[in-house]
């Protein structure tokens, strides 16, 4: 196999991986230790590293053992960027949530590559459920037990502040999802409430739900269980969609260029609407 070398990003989450060699395919022992690796650490980061978009869908489908034939030929690549044409959430800040989150199914593996990024563009930040969990205090523990909360699409805005990126679609989309929820591929349980989507936790007064929610927040964002990526062309990210949230600063149109190439692992058989973005300076407050 290829020699690897593997360095802890936190001591609970996190493995960034050197020796990786994106000319040859992945041998069995290679599969195995990479997959290994994510289920246990969450969030794998190579940098400096020179892929393109087939390389970058085989490693994310392999992650979740699919070794079948891709099709990121039969499909453009996504980019979140500030630069290119087309390119999503092109400006403004994102708090933090897990894609899809608002659906009975999220997809499992979310990656970004760093095809261009100048010093100073916006960070990535990447919190681990799982270990939110694992280190839950047990008065807050107590008070989840057995409730459920709601996730929608969109952005609860008074948690923000007016550089939220503003997504807007046609159809509002939700789902209903235990707190202590387990992860249907590694089984382990996930605080899963996140600030973007979690709209409030079932059952509870609106005042009641906020105020727990936010000690959820304080908990599940905080050094222990974030880490904060400054990207470097070449930098890639892969992280489990439903163990870890993600999140940015803010981006600006005509700052620094951040241009993120994202694959997504599987890819859902639905079709999401994508959605528009009103201009910097024509938000609604
Ligand atoms: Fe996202």
């Amino acid at each position: 196999m290829a020699q690897l070398y593997v360095r802890n990003i936190r001591d609970a989450f996190g493995a960034e991986i050197t020796g990786l060699d994106p000319r040859s395919d992945f041998d069995g022992e290679t599969r195995r230790v990479l997959r290994q690796l994510f289920d246990q650490r969450g969030l794998l980061l190579f940098a400096g590293i020179d892929i393109d978009f087939e390389y970058q869908d085989k490693l994310c489908r392999m992650l979740i053992g699919d070794d079948g034939p891709g099709t990121a030929g039969q499909r453009d690549p996504i980019y979140v960027s500030n630069r290119e044409p087309g390119g999503y959430a092109p400006y403004g800040r994102l708090m933090f949530h897990a894609d899809m989150m608002w659906h009975p199914q999220p997809f499992q593996v979310l990656s970004l590559y760093a095809v261009n990024v100048e010093p100073g563009c916006a960070t990535t930040t990447v919190a681990s459920g799982t270990c939110a969990w694992e280190l839950l205090p047990a008065s807050l523990r107590a008070r989840v037990d057995g409730h459920h909360a709601l996730h929608s699409t969109g952005q609860v805005y008074s948690r923000g502040g007016d550089d939220l990126l503003r997504p807007e679609r046609e159809h509002e989309e939700s789902s209903i999802k235990p707190i202590a929820y387990r992860h249907p591929r590694t089984g382990k349980t996930i605080l899963y409430v996140s600030q973007q989507m979690t709209r409030e936790i079932v059952g509870l007064p609106h005042d009641e739900s906020e105020e727990l929610l936010q000690a959820l927040f304080s908990h599940l964002y905080g050094p222990a269980t974030a880490y904060e990526h400054t990207w470097r062309t070449g930098d890639l990210l892969v992280f489990d969609n439903i163990a870890m949230q993600h999140a940015r600063g803010n981006v600006d149109l005509n700052g620094p260029t951040r241009t993120l190439r994202k694959v997504i692992a599987p890819i859902p058989k639905l079709s999401i609407e994508r959605p528009r973005y009103t201009k910097p300076g024509e938000q609604k407050k």
